[in-house]
């Protein structure tokens, strides 16, 4: 990775943060939730880099795709199912100002705008840059601390517990199943060793609750 690449994520990073703090100025409770989403901001990126060099697409878009995925979560507003196409619009200017050949601003702006449910809001064909963002975006959406989140308002109700890591496993085997759920073969693999460990932790879950009782001899 060339030192004008290192430079251009640097200065990508600084303009997300930037919008992070102009929004914590005016809602300080949103901390913690915008915490999150630079921190998976940040493994998006990483497992763009890992994705990129595996499958042959351009490391240096995927990686600054990946830190602009979700730049438009960071505003004050929800943009829902938009933040996709309202994050490209916001990215546009930066990335030309950066110094991105016009052809790639678009790989780039296509890549963000597509990740959320694969439509953009203009024309461009689909590129290997952005399979391999939305695969990302995807894996780190099935990561470990996940595990954690589905369960932190049920800590204190194991029965409910117990019913939803049971439907949860049943929703992680149905896609375990389907041969090819990423876009790219590397995204699959990733994505697959995410759901098996998934799969493992609920079924022992469960496996703890049928033992949950007194023994018999
Ligand atoms: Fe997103
Ligand atoms: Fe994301």
């Amino acid at each position: 990775m060339t030192a004008t690449a290192n430079a251009r994520f640097h200065k990508i990073a600084e303009f997300v943060l930037g919008r992070r703090e102009d929004t914590l100025a005016h809602r300080p409770e949103l901390a913690p939730s915008l915490e999150y989403r630079w921190k998976h901001t940040l493994r998006v990126a990483q497992y763009g880099k890992q994705l990129a060099e595996a499958e042959g697409a351009s490391v240096e878009l995927v990686v600054a795709a990946c830190l602009l995925h979700d730049v438009a979560r960071f505003d004050v507003a929800d943009h829902g199912i938009e933040h996709g196409r309202v994050g490209a619009r916001i990215a546009r200017p930066l990335l030309a100002e950066l110094g991105f050949a016009p052809a790639d601003v678009d790989n780039i702006c296509f890549s963000i705008a597509v990740h959320v449910d694969d439509k953009a809001d203009f024309e461009h064909p689909v590129t290997l840059e952005s399979k391999v963002v939305n695969d990302a975006d995807n894996i780190d959406r099935f990561s470990a601390y996940r595990i954690l989140l589905h369960f932190r308002d049920t800590l204190d109700d194991y029965e409910t517990l117990v019913a939803r890591a049971s439907q949860r496993i049943e929703k992680l085997k149905r896609y375990r199943q389907e041969a090819q759920v990423m876009g790219t073969e590397t995204g699959n693999r990733l994505f697959n060793r995410q759901l098996d460990l998934q799969i493992e932790v609920f079924e022992r879950l469960v496996a703890d609750s049928r033992i949950t009782r007194m023994p018999e001899i």
